[in-house]
């Protein structure tokens, strides 16, 4: 999702479009297709990019996506990552993904990926309920706010030290900013999630955090211990 600004569209033209990869470009137009105005569920073009950027510096060998919709933010991570690296996307709704599968299979990144069609808390609860935990130097949160901050406590414990969470739609279409009555009903218990889990990475002495105006905002947290 995005939060709509007046040099969008000179950040589109200028930066974002021009070298999107073919099937990040298909993905997204078959998506626009298919889910109409809800293909604002996907991360936009621009923060794609970032996210792909932020992955060349890291080289993660073992990523996690949490909400994968028709995969845009899952193929601009696979396509950037080295061959060997392993990405598990986790994501309820199976149909949404198989929309945007075969942009992901012509790109060659399908090897890169382990799709889990569970809710999520489960899955992490599994793995941490395992002998062997695996150990993930990424992972990107993209689902149900409120339950990100179940998905922090377990993600502290599967996550790195030194590695990356990375939580998108923290400013929630800037409403966060905004009294609450400026906020339109439907939006405000989100909102409202949302501005508790903010409060609460900001003040979590494990992380060093950096919340970036990109998309609908994204907030990158580097586990310290
Ligand atoms: C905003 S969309 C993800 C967009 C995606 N990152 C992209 O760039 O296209 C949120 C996704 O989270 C999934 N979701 C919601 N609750 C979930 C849960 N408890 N466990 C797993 N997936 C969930 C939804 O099915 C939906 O596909």
């Amino acid at each position: 999702m995005r939060i709509y600004t007046w040099f969008d569209n000179y950040i589109f033209e200028t930066s974002a479009y021009p070298g999107e990869h073919e099937h990040l470009k298909g993905l997204r137009e078959e998506t626009a297709k298919k889910y109409g105005s809800l293909s604002r569920l996907a991360i936009p073009v621009d923060e794609g990019r970032f996210l792909s950027m932020l992955m060349r510096i890291m080289n993660p060998k073992r990523t996690l996506e949490i909400g994968v919709f028709t995969g845009y933010s899952l193929l601009s991570t696979a396509l950037a990552l080295p061959n060997e690296s392993q990405i598990t996307a986790i994501d309820i709704d199976r149909e949404a993904y198989e929309v945007g599968l075969p942009f992901i299979q012509k790109a060659g990144m399908e090897n890169k990926i382990k799709f889990i069609q569970a809710d999520a808390i489960s899955v992490l609860n599994e793995m941490l309920n395992n002998d062997t935990q695996p150990e993930f130097d990424y992972a990107f949160v993209d689902a149900d706010k409120a339950n990100n901050k179940h998905y922090h406590e377990q993600l502290l414990k599967l996550v790195k030290i030194g590695g990356m969470i990375a939580y998108d739609n923290t400013l929630w279409y800037g409403f966060v900013a905004k009294e609450e009555d400026e906020v339109p009903e439907h939006m405000r218990a989100i909102r409202t999630a949302i501005m508790e889990f903010n409060e609460l990475i900001s003040s979590d002495p494990r992380l060093e955090i950096s919340q970036v105006s990109i998309g609908d905002g994204v907030t990158l947290c580097r586990r310290l211990h």
